[in-house]
């Protein structure tokens, strides 16, 4: 099925679940820059619903418009992703109208970001980078460039048990609001960079963090890694003289 239809049951799930779908049934846990998040049940499940609220200081149209190319961006990924095999939150309802998306709330997580921090085992460290090079190479090889990556971005699941592991079903990527299809190796290597800044400005063992990353990225988009490394090397060229003009 393509992507227009999907929206289009999308539409119409959405407007007969609107009643039931009513916020007021949901508790808000985060007020970030861009979006409420708020957590609830859908169908009996834990479900998370992300409002992107009108932002006052931007002309009303051109918020609309951003808004909803935000929420396509995010719907679409999820759905690319599971069709790549990558784990994401479960797509159960997009509503434009309200601007809010519903998607599977995981009970149990932790973010690599908070994971990262409390975390004193270099092995452990190698290892959990080495799947996120992984993740994001497989992301890449199917030409989905995330466009905010960083380690907030990337959840841990644990069992049901409180048992955390690292493997490839462990890892889900969330948060897709910039995400886009591309082919070229640019968009890559800017996404990459992207992740580079996060590390830097979030983790004190960034440098190895980031190496073993590239590692793993490596094992899975081989062909390309060479083109999209220096297309990275560029565009961090370019990021550093920026600093230096001010
Ligand atoms: N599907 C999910 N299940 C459980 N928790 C989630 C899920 N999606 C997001 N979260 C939690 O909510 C936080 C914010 O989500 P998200 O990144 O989508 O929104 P955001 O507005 O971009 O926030 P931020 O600015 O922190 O990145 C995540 O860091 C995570 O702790
Ligand atoms: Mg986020």
């Amino acid at each position: 099925m393509d992507i227009r239809s999907m929206d289009l049951i999308y539409n119409l799930e959405m407007e007969r679940l609107n009643s039931i779908m009513d916020l007021k049934n949901f508790v808000l846990f985060k007020q970030g820059a861009e979006a409420r998040i708020y957590k609830g049940v859908y169908l009996g499940k834990p479900c998370l619903a992300k409002e992107r609220f009108p932002k006052k200081y931007r002309h009303p149209d051109l918020d609309h418009s951003i808004t909803t190319e935000r929420i396509r961006a995010e719907s679409r990924a999820i759905v690319r992703c599971k069709n790549a095999g990558i784990r994401t939150p479960m797509l159960y309802l997009v509503d434009y109208n309200r601007r809010i998306i519903f998607l599977e709330y995981f009970e149990n997580h932790i973010t690599v970001k908070d994971y990262i921090e409390q975390c004193s085992d270099e092995e452990t460290l190698k290892s959990l980078s080495l799947r996120i090079g992984n993740l994001i190479g497989k992301l890449h090889s199917k030409n989905i460039i995330h466009g905010d990556l960083t380690t907030s971005n990337i959840l841990l699941i644990k069992k049901g048990d409180g048992e955390l592991t690292i493997t490839k079903k462990d890892l889900v990527l969330i948060d897709f609001g910039l995400a886009h299809l591309e082919t070229s190796a640019e968009d890559k290597g800017v996404d990459l960079y992207v992740l580079e800044r996060a590390l830097i400005s979030t983790h004190s063992a960034a440098k190895e963090i980031f190496i073993n990353i590239l590692n793993g990225y490596k094992e899975v988009n081989k062909n390309n890694f060479k083109e999209i490394y220096s297309k990275f090397e560029e565009v961090r060229a370019r990021g550093r003289k920026r600093t230096m003009v001010g």
